[in-house]
């Protein structure tokens, strides 16, 4: 099975294209490098023993697109590619609009054009807004709060419309929860650039001594301990989500929408202390307001993927903490640059 993998040389696109080589996919990573470096192709080469084809490349090029899909003779996509940081969202809305809903439109364009009509896209449970509870079901109303999260539905509801129109399709929507964790062989991982969003890799600079202590977005939510609480899912399993996604339903007609999530939510002061045992440091922080815009709790109910795709998220938080140290310790400044 030949796919082309968009962002495939960015964090989760990386480690699934290592988990479809394993099961005998053949990846064409299309990438721009916009949040990624050369040198992760050498990293997937290392663990996987095969070099995936890299075609140097912005999703919003329609006619490069449609040369590689049919050079490749490409059957699905994996649409990884886009750009994720919440607070950069709302400073520059329009990059968001244009890379994340223009460039599917592109991709979606260019397959069309290249009779390619396999699709699996990376959502976010961001869709689901502040639910209403928790676990949170795929049947759940969705809403956004910031461009980032509307870039996501709108996707998300241009490509259900799409489908609707063209019954051939197979389209599939994986919501993500909270990727974490590295390669278990520590040659790749997530590697940020500038100050980290998200907590984990926040966490593990600061236990590397790359920076002074954490902030605690908030201890005053609803929660046992009053820190956010989130459905934490290592990359790992999320990468074999996705190769189950195209052995399952990658060439069934139809709109198929799955929560990838373990089902189970841990605290911000949870992931600290679950990562100063992993890593033997301490991780220092301070308490500070809440972050605008974030929830609560949020954690998935896994049932419909276990159900119709047979996967299920396996690894606990002590191998998603002991992951992200090995990947932090062996590389604390992330990936030689170029
Ligand atoms: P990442 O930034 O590490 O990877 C994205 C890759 O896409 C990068 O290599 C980047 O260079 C590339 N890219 C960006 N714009 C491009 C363009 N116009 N043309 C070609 N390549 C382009 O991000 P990630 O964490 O691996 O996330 C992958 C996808 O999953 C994104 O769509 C993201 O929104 C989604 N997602 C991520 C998370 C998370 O917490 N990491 C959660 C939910 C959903
Ligand atoms: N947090 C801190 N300090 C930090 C960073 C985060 O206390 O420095 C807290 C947050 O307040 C939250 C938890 O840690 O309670 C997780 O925060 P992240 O930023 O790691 O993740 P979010 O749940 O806010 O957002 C993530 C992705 C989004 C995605 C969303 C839902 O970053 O892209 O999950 O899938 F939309």
């Amino acid at each position: 099975m030949n796919v082309l993998v968009t962002g495939g040389m960015g964090y989760i696109g990386s480690h699934t294209c290592i988990q479809m080589i394993q099961s005998g996919m053949t990846p064409v990573i299309f990438d721009n490098l916009y949040n990624s470096k050369s040198s992760v192709l050498d990293c997937i080469e290392k663990v996987s023993g095969t070099r995936p084809v890299f075609i140097n490349g912005d999703i919003r090029d329609k006619s490069l697109l449609i040369k590689v899909m049919k050079e490749h003779d490409i059957e699905n996509v994996i649409h990884f590619a886009g750009l994720k940081a919440v607070g950069e969202s709302v400073e520059k809305p329009l990059e968001y609009y244009d890379n994340n809903v223009n460039g599917t439109l592109v991709l979606v364009d260019a397959m069309r054009e290249a009779n390619v009509k396999s699709l699996v896209f990376s959502s976010s449970a961001t869709v689901y807004g502040d639910p209403a509870s928790v676990p949170i079901t795929e049947d759940f109303p969705t809403s956004a709060t910031n461009p980032y999260g509307r870039s996501k539905l709108m996707v998300e509801e241009c490509l259900t419309d799409f489908q609707k129109a063209n019954s051939d399709w197979s389209i599939t929507l994986l919501r993500y929860f909270n990727p974490v964790g590295s390669h278990p062989t520590g040659e790749l991982g997530e590697d940020p650039q500038g100050i980290p969003n998200n907590l984990m890799p926040f966490v593990s600079q600061v236990a590397v001594g790359r920076r002074e202590f954490l902030s605690v977005f908030g201890n005053d939510y609803p929660t046992p301990d009053g820190t956010g609480i989130r459905d934490y899912i290592h990359v790992m399993d999320l990468s074999d989500g996705h190769v189950a996604a195209l052995e399952k339903v990658g060439a069934k007609h139809g709109l198929h929408i799955y929560n990838l999530g373990t089902g189970n939510g841990y605290s911000v002061l949870d992931m600290v202390k679950a990562f100063e045992s992993a890593s033997g440091k301490p991780v220092p922080y301070k308490v500070v307001a809440r972050r605008a815009g974030d929830i609560a709790e949020c954690w998935a109910d896994p049932a419909k993927a276990v159900t119709e795709l047979g996967w299920k998220a396996e690894r606990t938080l002590e191998e998603m903490t002991q992951d992200t140290w090995r990947w932090q310790s062996s590389n604390p400044q992330g990936y030689p640059s170029e």
